[in-house]
């Protein structure tokens, strides 16, 4: 096991481009961190530096505080989970698992290599398909093979580059919670990479978004969430995802698509002397009027809302209500839109309501939205102005305190077993 620390990495490919440009992330012993961000933005080539399958341009790279930018992939120690598995189909299960044992060439008995493999297979539930060819096997259990060969090595990570995009949904989701159950089980160091945010957000101790080699935010899940600090950390993070919509403010109002609304004092120290902002609501902030929890009811707003068109999903209903967007922020949200892989549906938002809620297509309707829980961004520079850094760091540590928690108990019941 061990902490991995980057300083300032950068990576230049031959053209010059920089594909990685200046990331800094400490990553702690046992920790499981994620990388995410969209298609391009430098995730795999920030694994493979640290795998050593890359060179670093430049920064530096240290494994328990040891400089390793010269070492060879071999000397690092670590083991790589890649997206198409790299099984061997020629071999069985259980010899695909003992592979890197076997390229040490004499360090381990035969007897000690059916023992490592006999305990990834129990802890992968693979006992059974040992003699097995992969091609027999489903994809899940092609997944857990290439698991077990990482876990046989008793490296000091695990990297992992997308494991789960080649399976389907159903799948991905078992095969998560397996991860996470496994990386919990080992308390190994874990480096996952993913572009899929529900992945980053259900697996990681802490997530860093990545945007074009930059990084953005590393934090708690929930810290992020709650308390992104930029548009496009806000806009990355979330499904259905936040609403942006252009906020003009004078007389202390602010004048959303939908209406005019008196700012509360928190909004208004975080515009300043702005007179035009971006401001994020997320579905769920809002509620049918009809069905809003009455202890909530005094501190909200309502308004009239056209209905365009609704989506009853039994836990929850989803309504989309196009609204006219601002010239002047119009060019700035549809590219965030573009680098989002958004599908340029910026001129309506959607609300996520009360699966009870009779809101219909085409419904002229009262909506309520909670003011309290609205941020505001700057239109030039992306910033979230309502970005608290006292609550970010409250919940950060609460994190840390529920994973050491886990961990323990994780131990615990590995200790009773
Ligand atoms: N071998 C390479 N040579 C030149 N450019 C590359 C190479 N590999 C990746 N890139 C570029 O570096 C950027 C980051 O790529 P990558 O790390 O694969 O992103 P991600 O894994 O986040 O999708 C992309 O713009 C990609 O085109
Ligand atoms: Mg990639």
């Amino acid at each position: 096991m061990a902490s991995i620390t980057l300083k300032d990495i950068v990576k230049k490919y031959g053209d010059g481009f920089p594909a990685v440009n200046g990331v800094s992330i400490d990553i702690g012993d046992g920790e499981f961190v994620i990388l995410v961000g969209p298609s391009g933005c430098g995730k795999s080539t920030l694994l493979r530096m640290i795998v050593g399958l890359e060179d670093i341009t430049s920064g530096e790279l240290e494994i328990d505080g040891a400089r390793v930018n010269e070492k060879a992939p071999r000397d690092r120690d670590l083991a790589m989970v890649f997206q198409n598995y790299a099984l061997y189909p020629h071999l069985t299960v259980g010899e695909n698992i003992a592979f890197p044992l076997r390229l040490t060439k004499g360090k381990f008995t035969e007897e000690e290599i059916r023992e490592k493999i006999e305990h990834a297979a129990d802890l992968l539930e693979l006992r059974e398909h040992l003699d097995r060819k992969p091609a027999n096997l489903s994809g899940g259990q092609r997944q857990r093979v290439a698991m077990g060969r990482a876990i046989v090595r008793d490296a000091k990570a695990f990297l992992f580059d997308e494991p789960l995009s080649n399976l389907d949904a159903k799948l991905r989701g078992q095969m998560r919670t397996e991860i996470a159950r496994l990386q919990r089980r080992l308390a190994t160091t874990t480096v996952y990479v993913t572009h899929d945010q529900t992945e980053a957000m259900t697996l990681g101790d802490r997530v860093a978004v990545l945007r074009k080699g930059e990084l953005q935010q590393i934090a708690s899940p929930r810290a992020l969430y709650e308390q992104p600090v930029n548009l496009f950390v806000a806009g990355f993070i979330g499904s259905p995802p936040m609403n942006f919509l252009p906020g003009q403010v004078a007389d202390g109002a602010i004048t959303l698509p939908f209406g005019t609304f008196e700012l509360t004092d928190r909004l208004r120290d975080a515009i300043g002397d702005r007179e035009l902002v971006i401001a994020g609501l997320r579905p769920e902030h809002f509620e049918d009027a009809r069905l809003v929890d009455p202890t909530k009811k005094d501190r909200g707003q309502t308004f009239e809302a056209s209905i365009d068109v609704t989506e009853w999903l039994g836990a929850e209903l989803y309504a989309y209500v196009p609204f006219e967007t601002h010239d002047s922020v119009a060019s700035k949200l549809e590219e965030l839109d573009r680098e989002l892989d958004g599908e340029g549906m910026r001129t309506q938002f959607v609300v996520a309501l009360d699966a009870a809620s009779r809101v219909r297509d085409g419904d002229e309707t009262t909506l309520w939205f909670d003011p309290d829980a609205m941020m505001v961004f700057d239109p030039e520079s992306s910033e979230n102005l309502t970005r608290d850094d006292e609550t970010a760091e409250r919940l950060d540590r609460e994190n840390e305190e529920d994973r050491r928690a886990s961990l323990e108990r994780a131990s615990a019941r590995a200790a009773k077993a």
